[in-house]
């Protein structure tokens, strides 16, 4: 291009882009060295410097920098909470955007790759507050500790830059003078830097001071860091403790009457830490500084591995895990303690016993919680750089020397500060770098400062510089075959024996998107028959979500896309065990049950129960257990089982009560449960939390009438001019339609093999297979209407636009006088080869009066054929409403599956319909049809109509996890084939 000619005779250069000191490799400078969190812990004072600041917000990173004068006159600025995020802040109608709007994305930059730099639209918060050294602190030195900001800071104190630095959710520490008096801080946070290429974690973009800002005094000899070697001997039963300290000092544990000088190691008897038996002993740190003495929590453990194995304390564990990221709706991830709190509490109910920190090491104290209530942490670094897949990984920071350092420094920033947890058992480096030189460096360093913990790195698959084998997503065949050690070869003959002999978890699995995940109990039945696979951790722990406000004040909650971004990538944001509001998912039940740390199967005609304790360390003297005999949903009799001492791994055998039931009562399907629950009150939940139940079948005498299959019919047809009447069925003569049921009006009863495709099957399954099928769009065309052997027939052919491959179903109608019974035949005529179909069964339409369903059958909550572990035979009631889940994204919901018989009534037990299974169906009952379903985007998409609409089917597909890792097992895949079916309907 050629310039015009006024300009051409000299060039002024008005702009030129050089990296500006946001777009620097370098990870910080002017920050003290960093350190156990616990280091923090003396008596010594410290100021939290949480609460409102004053804020500014510009668009660009070049604002002036004038701000951090200490006279700077801020009063024109607004006020924002410390700890925050600035894009979280919304107005009072609830509306966001007066500081930017979040954004999401899972792998792709949200801006142009061109390492180190970032764009010139860089949102940068400026941010002010005054602070008070007090005149006790006079003489030491103060420090200033900053434990997240995203994701590029400065720091001034007095006008004076004291460094600056990066890693998000690592702490970075300035060492000032105290100097008593008033201070002013100021701070500029860059929300883009060289930086954010290290933190593509899957998640939304939230920049700000978001998690807490303290002063602390440090008086001289004030510990400035120390390492807890707490191990655990099992040959021996004896710990052996050591305390390094800068500087030297003195460390008591009374309970234990040790008393030592830091550096020097004692060797006893003590009660060891694991995450079902959380032992901590107290200790004191001393190091000779006047009102400063460090309490310590001390467990003590042994991680090794041995025999291709994980074991702790000389234990193989197996990890029922969940992988959490730090998320509340309104808070986004300046999470309270209260909700790390609850959090652990919810996952230790529902069984868990591990929590992979996923992406980043999350705020200190949920670590502490950690060490305290049990649970086995994978401690991850802050580093992902998946963004740099798309670009066929050119200059991926994980394998380019300039990043080196900064990479380092984040290892080292998390290493140190959460050095003295026994939570903590295994150090991850982080998460989808791809592959390069300095995940060595980082395994080389983790390794010469703490050699006490495996190392994981899950994009290492050929182990060159971890630990721990780890792939994530497998499919069951395949942790199978690695289970047996005959997963296929690597070509590097040493590699591949040291990773053959090396253990194998999932650090990723059973994608908790939406509807799902499914096949968890097959999942779980590998891990504990191998022991090489140790468990794994779920994708993920909660839907992130953000609650978003319409007009009219409904609130539902977003994902990425709802706020405007350029390119995001939808809901795969919402994909957790917990909904937004921590309310617990049906996947969470289910793996609840998968999980359960008992295994309780039982036989009748012995009147035996086998109890499995499935702990690795505790015996089941936590546990009570309790047996109840159910007939037909009815519990008749119940009470406790005595169940001897088991160890852990081990069985035992308890014996049922000899009951016999009155001829009255022992009509129907007959049902034992047995229950363990807490015998105590624990810290996650009380005396009677349900752990783990088992049912097997106690005695089923046939139930007699329609519901069988060798009903005498006895009502005969009548046909008029415009109908037919079959027992309490009225059907239209011209197209064989049902109209009413004694008095209550049907309608719109067809057969119906669509359902709104779950997330699993949208991303990865086969919902674009089953459109392109048209089975989202079937046209029914009736082909006969006729009376015989006192059955009316209905014959219809259900196809879709374009195709020539059809199901002809046959609907036929009898009645024994009281009940109407309907049978449907299925027969698929033309190609329907490869194609796979979600459900089969009919659906109807009923009044929107009607309210309340009780049935007798699995539940309460839904259940699809690779999820519904979690369900207890019984007899249930519930709203239509509460019979629905509301995933983020609307999808397929609510199936209760083989239902034995549900009644469907008004809300005041006025008459409706009950429905008979031949002998068990799956019952979804809605306000709204499958394709509203289907077509809504949000909860708030779902209107009422003025029906109730009732599916009861034969049969559904799994749900799989398809979304990340396998669709459903072939036993749970419907394919297309000459199939009957029953149910029998009556008016209440
Ligand atoms: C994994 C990744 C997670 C998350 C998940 C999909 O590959 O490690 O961070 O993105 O996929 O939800």
């Amino acid at each position: 291009m050629s310039l015009p000619p006024t300009i051409l005779p000299s060039i002024t250069a008005l702009h030129t882009h050089h990296p500006r000191e946001h777009e620097t490799f370098a990870p910080q400078a002017g920050v003290a060295a960093p350190r156990a969190f616990s280091s923090l812990r003396g008596s010594s004072a410290a100021l939290s410097l949480n609460g409102d600041w004053a804020f500014r917000l510009s668009d660009r990173a070049d604002a002036p920098d004038d701000f951090a004068a200490a006279d700077y006159d801020a009063s024109n600025w607004d006020t924002l909470a410390v700890p925050s995020s600035w894009v979280l802040h919304r107005d009072e109608h609830g509306q966001y955007g007066r500081y930017g709007l979040p954004a999401y994305q899972n792998i792709k930059f949200p801006f142009p790759v061109d390492v180190p730099c970032v764009p010139d639209a860089n949102p940068t918060g400026d941010y002010r507050v005054a602070f008070e050294i007090p005149e006790s602190w006079s003489g030491g030195k103060a420090v200033l500790r900053f434990e997240g900001v995203e994701s590029w800071f400065k720091v001034w104190v007095d006008g004076a830059p004291l460094g600056f630095s990066t890693g998000s959710r690592l702490p970075t520490e300035f060492v000032i003078p105290a100097t008593a008096g008033k201070h002013t801080l100021a701070v500029r946070v860059h929300q883009w830097s060289a930086a954010s290429y290290l933190e593509d974690q899957d998640q939304w973009w939230l920049p700000g001071i978001f998690r807490d800002v303290a002063l602390l005094y440090r008086p001289p000899r004030a510990v400035v860091d120390h390492f807890v070697h707490a191990s655990y001997d099992h040959t021996t039963g004896k710990g052996t403790l050591k305390v390094d300290c800068e500087p030297a000092g003195h460390v008591t544990v009374p309970e234990l009457g040790v008393d030592i000088a830091t550096g020097e190691s004692v060797t006893l008897a003590v009660a060891p830490w694991s995450a079902e038996t959380p032992r901590l002993y107290d200790g004191l740190l001393d190091t000779g500084t006047s009102g400063e003495t460090l309490p310590l929590k001390i467990g003590f453990r042994t991680v090794v591995i041995e025999d291709a194995q994980i074991k702790v304390n000389g234990k193989r564990v197996l990890f029922k895990g969940v992988n959490r990221h730090e998320f509340e709706p309104t808070r986004g991830r300046s999470v309270t303690r209260e909700t790390m709190e609850h959090d652990i509490q919810l996952m230790k109910a529902h069984n868990i016993n591990a929590v992979r920190c996923s992406h980043y090491p999350p705020h200190p104290a949920f670590l502490d919680l950690c060490d305290a209530y049990g649970l086995w942490v994978v401690d991850e670094g802050d580093f992902e750089t998946h963004g740099f897949e798309l670009c066929r990984w050119r200059d991926n920071p994980t394998d380019d020397p300039r990043w080196t350092a900064a990479l380092l420094n984040r290892t080292q920033r998390m290493v140190e500060r959460d050095k003295n947890h026994p939570a903590v058992v295994v150090w991850s480096l982080g998460n989808e770098g791809g592959m390069g030189r300095n995940i060595g460096a980082m395994a080389d360093w983790v390794r010469s400062r703490d050699s006490s913990r495996p190392i994981h790195y899950e994009r290492d698959l050929e182990l060159r510089y971890v630990d721990i084998f780890s792939h994530m997503y497998l499919f069951h065949h395949q942790v199978e075959a690695i289970g047996q050690q005959k997963e296929p070869a690597l070509p590097d003959v040493a590699l591949d024996a040291k990773r053959r002999n090396s253990p194998y978890f999932l650090c990723e699995y059973a994608h908790a998107m939406g509807n799902g995940p499914g096949g968890l109990a097959e999942y779980q039945a590998i891990f504990e028959k191998y022991p090489r696979t140790q468990g794994g951790f779920v994708w993920e722990w909660i839907d992130h979500g953000l609650p978003k406000r319409l007009p009219d004040g409904r609130e539902y909650y977003a994902y990425g896309g709802d706020f405007g971004e350029e390119i995001h990538d939808s809901n795969f944001v919402c994909d957790g065990l917990v909904f937004p509001d921590r309310k617990p998912s049906p996947g969470l039940l289910e793996y609840k049950k998968v999980i359960a740390p008992v295994g309780i199967t039982g036989d009748a005609k012995s009147g035996t129960v086998t109890i499995k304790n499935k702990y690795d360390f505790a015996s089941l003297s936590g546990l009570e257990f309790s047996w109840s005999l159910s007939v037909g949903g009815q519990v008749v009799e119940s009470g406790t089982l005595a169940v001897p001492e088991v160890a852990a791994g081990a069985s035992a055998t308890a014996r049922l009560p000899d009951i016999t039931l009155p001829p009255s009562l022992a009509i129907g399907e007959g049902v034992w449960t047995v229950t363990a629950a807490l015998a105590k009150p624990t810290r996650y939940a009380g005396r009677g939390h349900e752990v783990a139940w088992g049912q097997f079948p106690a005695r089923f005498t046939a139930p007699t009438g329609l519901g069988t299959d060798h009903t005498p019919v006895v009502a005969q047809p009548t046909v008029k001019a415009d109908t037919v009447t079959i027992g309490p069925g009225t059907f239209r003569a011209s197209d064989g339609a049902l109209v009413a049921l004694g008095d209550l009006p049907v309608s719109d009863l067809h057969l119906e093999v669509w359902r709104a495709p779950t997330d699993n099957e949208r991303f990865g399954g086969d919902a674009a297979r089953w459109r392109a099928a048209g089975l989202d769009r079937l046209h029914h065309r009736t082909d006969a209407v006729w009376v015989q052997d006192a059955c009316l027939f209905v014959r219809t052919r259900v196809s879709a636009a374009a195709h020539d491959r059809a199901l002809q179903t046959t609907y036929r109608w009898s009645s024994d006088g009281s009940g109407l019974r309907l049978n449907v035949a299925v027969v698929p005529k033309g190609d329907w080869a490869g194609i796979t179909i979600p459900r089969l069964g009919v659906v109807l339409a009923l009044p929107s009066r009607l309210a309340q369903v009780r049935w007798f059958g699995p539940g309460p909550g839904e259940g699809y054929p690779d999820t519904k572990g979690a369900g207890k035979l019984g007899a249930h009631d519930l709203s239509i409403d509460d019979m629905q889940t509301a995933y983020v994204y609307p999808q397929e919901n609510g199936a209760r599956p083989d239902v034995r018989w549900a009644e469907v009534r008004g809300c005041e037990g006025e008459g409706g319909l009950r429905i008979d299974g031949v002998p068990s169906f799956a019952l979804t009952a809605r306000r709204w049809t499958t394709a509203d379903l289907d077509k809504a985007t949000h909860a708030t998409d779902l209107t009422p109509r003025d029906k109730v609409y009732l599916n009861l089917d034969k049969a559904h597909a799994g749900v799989g996890t398809a979304s990340c890792g396998p669709g459903p097992l072939p036993q749970y895949i419907l394919r297309p084939c000459p199939t009957e079916f029953s149910v029998v309907l009556r008016p209440l």
